[in-house]
């Protein structure tokens, strides 16, 4: 097969008039006219979006331990389709990713897939425990070179680990990831405490759960000279929060998951547990809130918390589901309507927060890059006018939960290369 792909017609960050750009041995050769290769494989563009491959800071891939629900080749197929050619594999698998022999399993097993950079983040405490370090400088120094450690699923709630972690976090210059959530205050919580959770009678789960973590974690990175990253942020008051850090010197980064920026706490009027996830649902202020917070910087960048979940996991009563939903073919499209449609990004914006800021705080130097000759062939096609029906049995995750099931959504990934070959195209595994 040729190692060289042109693309006809693209417009680079959906700016300017259509150029051809030519891709080989992994790298953008060309942009502009020239001589088309004999051999090239060609991709019409016809005047759609050229974009950094985007990067998933926050993906479940539940390889090893779930396998029935995805595994790192099911994920990686629909990374590629969703546009990714980078993802960071969460650690809360079974066993969990705590040591040296599991990151460098995923690490393997995603080469050998090859569809998406697959970079598995270590947690900070063995066993998601919350008791005691895992060992953060072997994984760092393992084949799979981990750059990001996280509890993910559950808070490093005890502020003296949390502390010891950010410590060492910089001495070994990675980046902890904090799922923010003071146990004490989520105990038998299900749904974003408030009106409707009053109303449906579900045990609430307070903004003040977040956003007092939040604050806390700000200030011992603060003072710890180290860098923190929060979690799927989803509070307007965790906005406020972040600012305010950020304003005072704080190295802090966050994300803003998909359906957070989308979907709010009225759908639970249902009861169906599709819409169950970890931090919940909140409001229409809060959404509205996290949108501006990501269109002005103040949340870096969107990660899917994609959560693939069996349906004996999903289908049942809400207080015994698991929280969670699937994200990684439906983020390109959401990020569209929320964030394009109304205006407060244009597609340089969406390089910047599904591309630039993820792989910037990844530590990833071959991803999320400028599109200029030489630079590595991680790219994403996207035709930003076509629309698309969400099917969860035709995604191609082993498990179907997707929150958007029969939706109407805009923005279609066309094709996705990685490292100069074509991953996907037109909805297909290449
Ligand atoms: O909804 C969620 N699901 N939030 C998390 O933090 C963990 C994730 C999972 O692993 O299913
Ligand atoms: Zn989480």
């Amino acid at each position: 097969m040729s190692d060289q792909v042109l693309i006809k017609g693209a417009r680079l960050y959906g700016e300017g008039d259509p150029v051809d750009v030519l891709v080989s041995d992994g790298v953008i050769a060309r942009i502009g006219p020239g001589e088309t290769p004999e051999d090239a494989v060609e991709l019409e563009a016809r005047g759609q979006v050229l974009l950094p491959g985007f990067v998933d800071l926050h993906t479940h891939l539940r390889e090893p331990g779930r396998e029935d629900t995805e595994t790192i080749a099911s994920g990686s197929a629909a990374a590629a389709l969703g546009g990714y050619t980078a993802v960071f594999a969460m650690a809360n698998t079974d066993p969990v990713a705590d040591n040296s022999v599991v990151v460098d399993h995923v690490w393997r097993r995603g080469r050998e897939v090859g569809l998406v950079d697959v970079h598995p983040v270590g947690a900070v405490t063995v066993g998601l425990k919350g008791e005691k370090l895992a060992e953060l400088g072997t994984m760092a120094k393992s084949a799979a070179n981990v750059r990001v450690f996280s509890d993910d699923g559950v808070c490093v709630a005890d502020p003296l680990l949390m502390r010891r972690a950010l410590e060492y976090s910089t001495a070994l210059d990675v980046v902890i990831a904090q799922h923010a959530e003071e146990p004490r205050l989520t105990v038998g919580a299900q749904a974003h405490e408030g009106e409707q959770s009053a109303r449906l009678g579900y045990p609430g789960w307070p903004a003040s759960a977040e956003e007092s973590i939040v604050a806390r974690d700000c200030l011992l990175a603060l003072h710890a000279k180290a860098r923190l990253h929060i979690c799927h942020v989803s509070t307007a008051g965790t906005t406020d929060v972040l600012r305010w850090a950020k304003d005072r010197g704080t190295k802090v980064s966050a994300e803003v998951t998909p359906h957070h920026l989308l979907l709010t706490d009225e759908r639970l009027t249902t009861y169906d547990p599709i819409n169950k996830v970890n931090p919940p649902l909140r409001t229409r202020d809060d959404t509205e809130r996290l949108r501006q917070a990501l269109a002005d910087g103040v949340i870096d960048c969107v990660a899917t918390d994609h959560a693939p979940h069996a349906v004996q996991d999903k289908d049942c009563e809400w207080s015994a589901a698991r929280p969670g939903m699937l994200g990684l073919q439906t983020a390109l499209s959401i990020v569209v309507e929320t964030m394009v449609r109304t205006g407060l990004l244009d597609w340089r914006g969406v390089a910047r927060v599904m591309s630039e800021r993820p792989a910037e705080i990844g530590g990833l130097s071959d991803h999320g890059r400028p599109l200029l000759e030489g630079e590595p062939a991680n790219l994403t096609l996207v035709d930003p006018d076509a629309e698309w029906t969400v099917r969860g049995r035709e995604l191609a995750s082993i498990a179907a939960n997707t929150p958007y099931e029969g939706m109407r959504l805009p923005g279609v990934v066309s094709a996705t290369l990685l490292r100069g070959r074509i991953t996907s195209r037109e909805g297909k595994i290449e």
